[in-house]
């Protein structure tokens, strides 16, 4: 089931179609090769879960977590991402794993369905959180868990709002990066309480970042210009920003939040 076809929706479907390009390359296997494990570290799995991993993408989540889980389902609204994840899985001859199409604002399961129910840095594109999170906790069983990962802004409005400026510019359907504090009230709005927090740091190159999106001239000068004035001592970006081996980096701060669910 596809449903939500909002512009936004068609806006993430057209900006995934172009990422899914170089998207595994990228986020499989390129920046950052200790997140999968400090995601894995944070979650205390048993291995009887039945998960489902909502926004899967390409399916980097749902292929962490099948070896241990007793089975995965991930669901994504974006086809190209889907076809991949469909195609690496089957390659790598991975057996407890599925594939649905269908959107995180309506998720085409019945209620209390999954033991863990996660979602990847994918809470910043969703169009109303609360709606995609309410929808992770109804198909959560009441003793299961609700797991977010996403990349966070800084606490301070200004920064953050700097931050997420740029990351809209950079790619459209990017609708809010919440602080850690901004992430935990929004899961206690959706009657979810945090059990444990984890946080860690990532570093991005800015070129390489700005390929994912085939970001056009306008934007990626528009960007620079701001890192480039972050260094000259301007304002600040909200990234912390940085230069090394005569390379523009920055810094992407990734939180984890195990939830339990509470009483509504
Ligand atoms: C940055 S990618 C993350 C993919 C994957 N979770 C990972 O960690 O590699 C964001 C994904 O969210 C998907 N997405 C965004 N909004 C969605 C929604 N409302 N329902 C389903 N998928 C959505 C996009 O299609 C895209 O594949």
């Amino acid at each position: 089931m596809t449903t939500g076809h909002s512009s936004h929706t068609e806006v993430v479907r057209e900006q995934f179609r172009i990422q899914s390009a170089q998207f595994e390359e990228q986020v499989g296997g390129g920046y950052n090769r200790d997140i999968p494990g400090w995601i894995l570290d944070n979650l205390a799995l048993t291995g009887n879960e039945s998960a489902l991993d909502v926004a899967t993408g390409t399916g980097i989540m749902a292929r962490d977590l099948a070896p241990r889980v007793a089975h995965v389902t991930g669901i994504d609204v974006t086809p190209e991402m889907l076809a991949q994840a469909r195609r690496i899985a089957s390659d790598a001859g991975i057996a407890n794993i599925a594939f649905d199409d269908g959107d995180a604002a309506a998720l085409p399961y019945p209620d209390n369905q999954f033991d863990l129910v996660i979602s990847r840095i994918a809470v910043h594109h969703f169009a109303n959180p609360e709606v995609e999170l309410g929808e992770m906790r109804r198909v959560c069983q009441p003793e299961g868990r609700v797991v977010i990962v996403d990349i966070t802004a800084a606490d301070d409005a200004a920064l953050a709002e700097a931050h997420n400026r740029l990351e809209r510019l950079r790619d459209p359907s990017h609708t809010t990066a919440c602080s850690v504090a901004g992430l935990t009230a929004l899961a206690e709005r959706c009657a979810l309480k945090v059990v444990h927090t984890g946080e860690t740091d990532a570093v991005r190159d800015l070129d390489e970042w700005l390929d994912l999106t085939a970001a056009p001239a306008s934007v990626r000068q528009t960007v620079t210009a701001a890192f480039e004035a972050e260094l000259a001592g301007g304002t600040v970006t909200g990234m912390q920003a940085f230069r090394e081996a005569g390379r523009l980096k920055f810094v992407h701060h990734w939180a984890v939040l195990v939830c339990e669910l509470t009483g509504e």
